[in-house]
């Protein structure tokens, strides 16, 4: 069984789908057997962020309206070998309930050393369906008290469902703004606001953003890159897969 990781972070917008990409990709250039399903129903965007956005013909909703075989909805992305995506729906409209979409990825896992869930902002229905299935988490947040706020929250409502293997990824991280901003004293200040323990950090990269506004994979020898890296690393090392 391969680890079913959600990515969230109650607050919309702090780079939760930016991150799976990432992580995902850099995980898979470790050789790993990695699916993203994105669970945005609505407002997806991992095929836009890994360029397979033109390729999809079906969705999480096709396999379970029994449209296709879920074989059939799962696209590898040509780009990054060991990668595979599972969309979620455009129209808001064909929601998966939380006890089908756990069914699904569980019976997933089998298959693959990692997946992870792309979960959409907020902690309502979306939420709910997105956390599911799953037996890990990573809170994305961003070192403001707002966003800290929120992936505290979260942190509440993920120990309440019993995942209680829950790492911080700090994204968008600038050293110059943080000391501007002068509301924490340090990166420890700020993984103390949260309460989650340190996976990572990827700093605000420019360069990662247009890779992944174009489709192509974050990679080469750009700051958020080598985050991801590090941070798959760190990923593989805490979880080893089976
Ligand atoms: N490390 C980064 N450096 C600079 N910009 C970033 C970084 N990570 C994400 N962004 C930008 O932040 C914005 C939000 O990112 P993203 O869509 O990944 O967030 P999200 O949490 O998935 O949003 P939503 O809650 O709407 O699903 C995007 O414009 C993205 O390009
Ligand atoms: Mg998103």
């Amino acid at each position: 069984m391969g680890r079913i990781t959600v990515v969230t972070s109650g607050k919309g917008g702090t780079g939760k789908s930016t991150v799976t990409s990432g992580l995902c990709t850099a995980l898979a250039r470790q050789g790993k057997k990695v699916l993203i399903m994105d669970c945005d129903t609505g407002m997806r965007g991992v095929d836009l962020l890994l360029g397979i956005n033109s390729e999809l013909v079906f969705d999480i909703s096709d396999v379970v309206n029994g449209n296709c075989n879920i074989l059939n909805a799962i696209y590898p992305c040509k780009s990054i070998s060991g990668l595979y995506v599972l969309a979620s729906p455009l129209n808001e409209q064909n929601k998966i309930s939380p006890s089908v979409f756990s069914q699904i990825v569980r019976a997933l896992s089998k298959f693959y050393d990692y997946i992870f869930i792309d979960c959409p902002a907020g902690i309502g229905a979306g939420f709910k369906t997105s956390i599911s299935g799953a037996d890990s988490a990573v809170v994305v947040a961003n070192a403001e008290p707002l966003s800290l706020r929120c992936g505290s929250k979260v942190r509440e409502l993920l120990n309440n469902s019993n995942i209680n293997n829950i790492r911080l990824v700090i994204n968008r991280f600038s050293k110059s703004a943080f000391k501007k901003l002068k509301v924490f004293s340090d990166l420890d200040d700020v993984i103390d606001e949260v309460g989650i323990r340190l996976l990572g950090i990827v700093p605000e990269d420019f360069k990662a953003v247009s890779l992944a506004q174009r489709g192509l994979p974050i990679s080469g020898k750009i700051p958020a890159a080598k985050a991801f890296d590090n941070i798959a690393l760190r990923y593989i090392k805490d979880y080893p897969c089976n």
